[in-house]
């Protein structure tokens, strides 16, 4: 595969969250146009990646084609809009023979279509799983991925077979980032029939699995629902908390055209998404449950650790917890400063507990910091 394309977890917009199938080129532009004016690109978002339902058929000699009612000009003058904008630009296909919506899949197609992508100037392919009838995952993924190798254009691939062949035991050589789970449902704690999954059934998922990610090659928990409506303040926290917690993909999946203010503030905490991007790309370990009270553990950089405490109940819990024990499991002494990072607030030392009441759903994440005194 191409090397060094995913040193830190890809951060990004993706249409399927919000948009399903209902894209068309003018959203893709205004959406660029937002991503670089409204402080997204400078805080680190890069990538805009279209999903399913661009395609629509294949020419005479099997060549993709683009729906002409939904992208009259064309894929390549769309990834020269977002190239112009200074973004990377994410095309969308599937290994089957179809795509999960019934557009034409690159099965029997994968050089060819490489081929376009790279002369289109894509700069990542999301990789799809739906009508793969007998394919073996680890084949197909590595087939695309020497096809795009070949096509000669470095491009970010990401698996997504959802987890159902532990991509995380074979995907560190073939892509650069692999769904970890079924689809993000727009929920924080619930299920539904086909396998999708909320905010807290996806972190259950990362219990086991962190030590296969890392920089070049991440554990995907899919796209984020902040922003889409559903969830609370306090959760779409403790969501964007533990995907930076696992190092994971950042991918905006809301309207980033139209959003609150605090939406737009929340994915664009600096100090969050540093812990998400830190260069070690360690993702992090539940350390301790307490029932519903969960405390996590991410080592970062130049001896840092951040810790979030989750709450999954309906109540509120009252937190009384002496770090210093915890760190110390990790570390022999030193004494830490401890930022809580949603409040952009230094909240104490190591030396003392952490105290407070933390309400429903909301979490706390704390950066620790070494000082030596
Ligand atoms: C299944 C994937 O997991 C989703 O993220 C999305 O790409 C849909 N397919 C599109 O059909």
């Amino acid at each position: 595969k191409f090397e060094n394309l995913a040193e830190r977890p890809p951060m990004g917009w993706n249409s399927w969250n919000k948009f399903g199938c209902e894209i068309n080129e003018k959203i893709i532009k205004e959406v660029a146009d937002a991503m670089t004016s409204n402080g997204m690109k400078a805080a680190g978002y890069e990538y805009i990646v279209i999903d399913d339902c661009w395609q629509i058929g294949r020419d005479s000699l099997g060549n993709i084609l683009a729906d002409p009612d939904r992208f009259p000009s064309g894929i390549s003058s769309l990834v020269d809009y977002v190239h112009a904008n200074g973004l990377k630009f994410g095309i969308y296909s599937d290994a089957g023979t179809a795509t999960c919506q019934g557009r034409p899949g690159s099965r029997g197609y994968e050089f060819q279509d490489a081929r376009t992508y790279a002369k289109w100037n894509v700069d990542y392919l999301k990789y799809d799983w739906c009508f793969h009838g007998k394919q073996n995952a680890e084949a197909s993924y590595t087939l695309m991925r020497d096809a795009i190798y070949k096509a000669g254009r470095p491009m970010v691939l990401s698996i997504c077979e959802w987890g159902t062949n532990k991509p995380w035991e074979w995907g560190k050589n073939v892509g650069h980032l692999w769904r970890t789970t079924e689809d993000i449902i727009n929920c924080f704690d619930c299920k539904n029939n086909w396998g999708g999954l909320g905010v807290l059934q996806i972190i259950d998922l990362h219990t086991e699995i962190g030590e296969y990610s890392g920089p070049g090659h991440w554990n995907d928990p899919d796209m984020l629902e902040i922003g889409n409506g559903v969830l609370t303040p306090a959760e779409e926290r403790l969501h964007l908390s533990m995907w930076a917690m696992f190092s994971a993909p950042l991918m905006a999946g809301n309207d980033i055209r139209n959003m609150s203010a605090e939406t737009l503030k929340l994915l664009t905490n600096k100090e969050v998404l540093e812990i998400d991007q830190d260069k070690l790309g360690i993702s992090a370990t539940r350390w301790m449950k307490y029932g519903d009270l969960e405390i996590w553990f991410k080592p970062l950089s130049d001896n840092n650790y951040a810790f979030c405490f989750i709450n999954r109940s309906n109540q509120p819990i009252t937190i009384n917890h002496d770090l210093k024990t915890t760190i110390k499991k990790f570390k022999v002494d030193g004494n830490y400063k401890v930022r809580d990072v949603w409040k952009h607030k230094d909240v104490g030392t190591t030396k003392e507990n952490v105290v407070g009441v933390l309400p429903a759903h909301d979490v706390i994440m704390l950066k620790l910091t070494q000082i030596f005194l």
